[in-house]
């Protein structure tokens, strides 16, 4: 049996679809009632949903076999986890976002709101720019708005947050997407099954390509 965790929300929804889609459905799933894990012995699979940001920490730590993580996840908190296929769900860029007339001043340190620390870190020192990190848990696009920050660092997907906020995308740091992980020692005891299950799923991925 392979446990996957998924993240919840809007974003786990498709992705439990492409789970589906590859032959690993679990139809208990959308009963509605308060169970927290779903199974299907036929098909080999059993499901839990999690915070799309703690999948990672289940699948580093065994809990689960495989989940299914952001990329903005994967790259702040450097799970120790393999990384198997990108899902091409959930796309959208990790930005540097400011006021649309934002004119940095090299002389004095940039001060950054994020949730994201280590990639504004990684980001800036690629560039040698001495940052301040202001770190939030959300609504980043209030930070400058209200002085409390230069710029941001964070997702976006349509764009729409930041305009409405009279915000504007300045820098694209890296493009983002849901991606497959798996735990490392599973990934060895369990080859054959989880090999299977990428390869359904990237099947899944190509056949969503392709559709109009
Ligand atoms: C994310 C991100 C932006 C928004 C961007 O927030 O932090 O606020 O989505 O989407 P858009 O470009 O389509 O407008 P999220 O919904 O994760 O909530 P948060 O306030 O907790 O960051």
């Amino acid at each position: 049996m392979i446990h996957v965790a998924l993240p919840k929300g809007r974003l786990g929804e498709s992705v439990y679809a492409l789970f589906e889609q590859a032959g690993y459905g679990c139809p208990s799933i959308r009963e509605k009632n308060r169970k927290l894990i779903f199974e299907n012995p036929e098909a080999g699979v059993s499901f839990f949903w999690v915070k799309p940001s703690d999948v990672a920490i289940y699948v580093e730590r065994g809990a689960a076999d495989v989940g299914v993580a952001g990329k903005d996840i994967l790259l702040e908190y450097a799970p120790d986890v393999y990384e198997l296929l990108d899902l091409n769900l959930g796309r959208c860029r990790m930005c540097v976002a400011g006021p649309e007339d934002f004119l940095d001043d090299p002389a004095r340190s940039l001060r950054v709101a994020t949730k994201f620390p280590n990639i504004a870190r990684g980001y800036y020192s690629s560039l040698s720019r001495e940052i301040d990190i202001i770190h939030l848990n959300g609504s980043i696009e209030l930070a400058p708005l209200l002085g409390l920050s230069d710029v941001i660092v964070d997702i976006v997907e349509t764009g729409k947050t930041l305009l409405e906020n009279h915000l504007a995308p300045l820098e694209t740091i890296t493009p983002l997407s849901a991606r497959l992980i798996a735990n490392k020692v599973s990934y060895k005891f369990q080859y054959d099954e989880t090999a299977r299950l990428r390869d359904a799923l990237a099947q899944a991925v190509k056949k969503g390509e392709k559709a109009p």
